[in-house]
């Protein structure tokens, strides 16, 4: 229960913030204008899981095409792994996509087709940590919940000028932030929050004479405001090696899918050999086979290391079968679903002699 001074606060943050929110949302497809009933929850959920690790504008496109296909729980808890899984193909984190699907069934067959409206109940679904549940639970039923994404981290470290670092800092943040929650219109405050990071208070040259709540902002009254969040100085990010495998016949390319669990578990791949500490070169080819090794690499940045991947190439002349794999015709590689760092591969083998 927020003792009295904690309610002030919340109304001096909150009503200039959905003040300037009614004049200033942002129009996204997922969204009901501002204080409008509340938008379809199927829609709410689909973005938030697609807006987690992912930038809005990269968002929108895959929203629409998701929304045209799937319009319902039902349509989309009807979809193949392997469909849901290419049409992901590019917005990374496949985890996601997995669990979407885990999330649909299970509303479709448990839940008569229709989210659960509390976020404790949420939160038994697939996928749903903490903040989908918030998320959902605010934005798409109305209820009072405390919705911490990167952008409300932001704002709130800096309302406040939260000084610990970053992750240790969250537990605190996270009070903060439903010190300031309103009772009602959590789910366009919390939207608000977001907008106000992504458009205001950014991460560099925050633009504070615009913002709504520059007049109860302790990181502005301190003139430092890029100095919040702070962060604990981060490890680095190791590198490994990989080889991908380009076996051609025909115009074709075999590909295979990856095993369901783990790193870009059940997407369309090229084979591939373990990742090592240093490039394994031939190492785990698929098959035997002329191998050669290109001279173009891959790299791409995952959540825990870097990768740099070798090419290496064969044409094959008679028919070999692969546990998992298709022929898939290299002219129409871009309807595969391949996850960005394979795409990147079919990049650079274009380039590379
Ligand atoms: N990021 C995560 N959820 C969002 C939303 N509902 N609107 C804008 N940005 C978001
Ligand atoms: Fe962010 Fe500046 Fe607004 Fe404070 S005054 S919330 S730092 S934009």
């Amino acid at each position: 229960m927020p003792d009295n001074a904690s309610r002030d606060i919340a109304k001096q943050v909150s009503g200039p913030l959905l003040e300037w929110y009614d004049a200033n949302a942002r129009v996204l497809p997922w969204r009901a204008p501002p204080g409008s009933p509340v938008p379809d929850p199927y829609r709410v959920w689909l973005s938030e899981v697609m807006l987690q690790q992912t930038q809005v504008a990269s968002v929108i496109p895959y929203f629409e095409k998701f929304t045209a296909r799937w319009p319902d729980f039902a349509s989309l808890a009807a979809v193949e792994d392997v469909d849901l899984m290419s049409a992901w193909a590019g917005l990374g984190y496949y985890a996601r996509a997995r669990n979407l699907l885990a999330a649909a069934r299970a509303v479709a067959r448990e839940h008569g087709g229709e989210l659960p409206r509390s976020e404790a109940e949420l939160r038994k679904l697939p996928g749903f940590g903490a903040y989908t549940a918030a998320a959902v639970a605010a934005i798409a039923f109305g209820q009072r919940a405390v919705v911490v994404d990167g952008n409300v981290e932001r704002v709130v470290a800096r309302l406040f000028a939260v000084s610990d670092p970053l992750p240790g800092a969250k537990p605190r943040i996270r009070n903060l932030a439903d010190s300031i929650t309103p009772d009602v219109r959590a789910g366009d405050f919390a939207q608000a929050m977001m907008d106000l990071g992504a458009t205001l208070c950014t991460p560099r040259s925050p633009k504070c004479l615009l913002c709504p709540l520059a007049s109860r902002c302790d990181a502005r009254a301190a003139g430092t405001p890029e100095a919040f969040p702070v962060r604990a100085r981060k490890k680095a990010r190791p590198t490994r090696y990989g080889t991908f495998f380009w076996a051609e016949r025909g115009g074709k390319v075999l590909l295979v899918r990856r095993p369901a669990r783990g790193l870009l578990g059940g997407m369309r791949a090229f084979p591939t050999g373990v990742w090592a500490e240093s490039p394994p070169a031939l190492a785990d080819a698929p098959f035997a086979a002329e191998w050669t090794l290109r001279n173009a690499a891959v790299r791409h940045v995952f959540t825990h290391f870097e990768l740099v991947a070798a090419l290496a190439t064969a044409t094959i002349g008679s028919h070999i079968g692969v546990a998992d794999g298709e022929w898939w015709p290299v002219a129409d590689l871009d309807s595969a679903g391949l996850p960005t760092v394979f795409a990147k591969a079919v990049q650079a083998i274009g380039r590379s002699e």
